[in-house]
């Protein structure tokens, strides 16, 4: 299978890293809107349009399935984006949710989301929660998380004071949906701040997984040959990539 995987810039490689480590592709074909990150901040209509301007990027390729590896995107975009595409477009927040669904957390337990602004606002994962009976859950906009990965920042005190700034009212949650692409990469972080114990749900596990039960995908020997484009500064995505994935 030769798939596309759509970000709004450099975040959707921590979905790279686990698809490239699954073996289930023969090609993946990245396209980072590295020109017009983030999309978090921005309204609806800005993130559906340039969602769709990414589809035309992928004509240029003939891919077998596109995932918006953006939860940003996945959870504004994807009825447009299947509507004008050959090819199925799949996103996070689905996956997600169904991971977090089969692990052995009970409809009591506190479930905290953490996205950016646009996720939060379209509700999309705590409606799907909810409608699954998991109703004890806490809705945060962290997009303060987003630059910071973006600078590398791992780690350290810049982190701890912006963790201390989000979560310092929140009790400790039984699990935590990394609602955004550059969350995963701060994920051991984040799970010390709650004394370890929350559950991660990382949206590139979840993705494989998905894909792996619903189009009954076969591993193989070899990881997917990558290949990574740009709308800006595509060297300096080429870098972080080499970075992320090592
Ligand atoms: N990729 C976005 C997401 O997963 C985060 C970065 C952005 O705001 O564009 O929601």
């Amino acid at each position: 299978m030769k798939i596309g995987v759509f970000d709004s810039g450099a975040g959707g490689l921590s979905v790279v890293k686990s698809l490239l480590s699954s073996n289930l592709f023969e090609e993946i074909i990245y396209y980072g809107d590295t020109a017009r990150v983030p999309y978090g901040p921005k309204d609806k209509n800005t993130i559906i349009r340039y969602s769709l301007e990414a589809l035309e990027f992928f004509n240029n390729f003939d891919i077998d399935l596109l995932i918006t590896a953006c939860n940003t995107v996945s959870a504004y975009a994807l009825d447009e984006m299947n509507a004008q595409s050959a090819y199925p477009v799949v996103g996070v927040i689905e996956a997600g949710v169904l991971a977090l669904e089969n692990s052995a957390l009970a409809k009591e337990d506190n479930i905290l989301i953490m996205a950016t602004r646009a996720t939060i606002n379209s509700s999309r994962y705590a409606l799907a929660l909810n409608k699954l009976g998991h109703h004890n859950t806490t809705s945060l906009q962290t997009g303060l998380f987003v630059p910071l990965v973006e600078e590398g920042i791992f780690k350290g005190k810049l982190l701890e004071a912006t963790m201390q700034h989000y979560f310092s009212n929140i009790e400790v949650p039984k699990a935590i949906i990394l609602g955004c692409t550059h969350f995963p990469l701060i994920g051991d972080e984040i799970k010390r701040y709650f004394n370890n114990t929350p559950l991660l749900i990382h949206s590139g596990e979840a993705i494989v997984e998905y894909l792996e039960a619903r189009y009954a995908l076969v591993q193989k020997e070899e990881e997917a040959n990558l290949k990574i484009f740009a709308s800006d500064n595509v060297a300096g995505l080429r870098k972080i990539a080499d970075k992320w994935l090592a």
